[in-house]
């Protein structure tokens, strides 16, 4: 049963529904909480023991049918020579904000090699190794912090067209690295992270980024299952899946019947709320029942939150939750 997430982005029936979550590793389990009394977020993705430690330990509480490697989406900047912080209670902020990059150097994030190989020589479930879009990198760079409307960003493009072209070119070539990187570590699908992208329209997405983002999953080539996932994308869903790759993430604002039409033959991964692990056990149920009953789940399909785990989620009903959708 351990290629069950491998099999289903190749698009093989399978006789289980996999799950896994966005953001399982490192939220509100309790080997990370103890781990970050003592460690910074980036130090403990720089310690390849300790960040195998914090991707493993969802894998044996949950019993989810694929591990994530623990690492940031601010670590591919960190190694083109961006001055990058995680602060507390914030997110990513960056020293000089703006859209200077240096090459991608891979002996900046060598330590997340040496994690993928801990996570291969311990783990019978597959290993998802990721990066952040050069899009949603390019907002953090831009804003400089965590942002709700990323109007510096959507006025950089607007106003700096050519130099917005370069800072995408340059990621994109980054991203293409770093993930290739890890690839070539041993990791056995990778997710690329275009988180805010649904704050473009669809025709600016369509411009300014949709080519950047199909020369990445060109490039990577079908060795290993390419996800992509983002969210908002409801209202640019065909676009945000005319890429190569096998499978398409989507939140919640969209039905999993409407995206199964519009995203054509790929595999579907998603998209429960993440505030229904909050609430009451029968509205979460009637939830997942509803989702399941609107694809054909056993095929082409992942079972997945519509975007990363809340940190208040508690880890006895979300076990609970794997194993609800696993008798499906
Ligand atoms: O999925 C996992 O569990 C593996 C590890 C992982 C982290 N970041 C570790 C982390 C993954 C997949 C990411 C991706 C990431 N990082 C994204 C894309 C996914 C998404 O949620 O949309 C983004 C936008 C970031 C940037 C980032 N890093 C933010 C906004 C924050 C602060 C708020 C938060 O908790 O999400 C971080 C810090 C960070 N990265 C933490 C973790 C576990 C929080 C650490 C803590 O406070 O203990």
């Amino acid at each position: 049963m351990s290629n069950l997430f491998l099999r289903a982005c190749r698009g093989e029936r399978v006789e289980r529904v996999p799950v896994w979550f966005m953001r399982q590793a490192g939220r509100s389990l309790p080997r990370y909480r103890e781990l970050r009394k003592t460690y910074g977020v980036l130090e403990l993705t720089q310690t390849p023991a300790l960040a195998a430690e914090v991707s493993i330990e969802p894998i044996e509480r949950l019993g989810v049918d694929a591990a994530i490697l623990f690492a940031d989406i601010m670590l591919l900047p960190m190694a083109m020579g961006v001055d990058v912080q995680i602060v507390e209670g914030v997110g990513p902020v960056i020293a000089k904000p703006g859209p200077e990059l240096q090459p991608f150097d891979p002996s900046r994030v060598a330590f997340l090699a040496e994690t993928i190989k801990i996570l291969r020589s311990k783990l019978a479930v597959p290993v998802i190794g990721f990066s952040g879009a050069p899009f949603t990198l390019a907002s953090y760079l831009i804003e400089g912090k965590p942002s709700r409307t990323w109007l510096t960003t959507k006025k950089f493009m607007l106003e700096r067209p050519a130099e917005w072209d370069l800072l995408m070119q340059k990621l994109s070539d980054g991203v293409i690295e770093y993930l290739k990187l890890q690839i070539a570590a041993g990791a056995q699908a990778v997710q690329l992270f275009d988180s805010w992208v649904g704050c473009l329209s669809p025709v600016q997405y369509r411009a300014q980024v949709l080519p950047h983002v199909q020369k990445i999953f060109k490039a990577l080539g079908p060795t290993v299952p390419r996800l992509h996932f983002g969210t908002h994308t409801a209202g640019m869903l065909e676009d945000f899946a005319n890429v190569e790759c096998e499978v398409i993430g989507v939140d919640w604002r969209i039905s999993l019947a409407e995206a199964r039409k519009r995203i054509g033959n790929k595999t579907l991964q998603g998209n429960l709320d993440p505030t229904l692990l909050l609430g009451p056990w029968e509205a979460l149920t009637q939830t997942v029942d509803h989702m399941l009953a609107e694809i054909d789940s056993k095929q082409k399909y992942i079972f997945n939150l519509g975007h990363g785990m809340l940190p208040e989620a508690n880890d006895a009903v979300v076990k609970k939750l794997v194993d609800y959708v696993h008798t499906k």
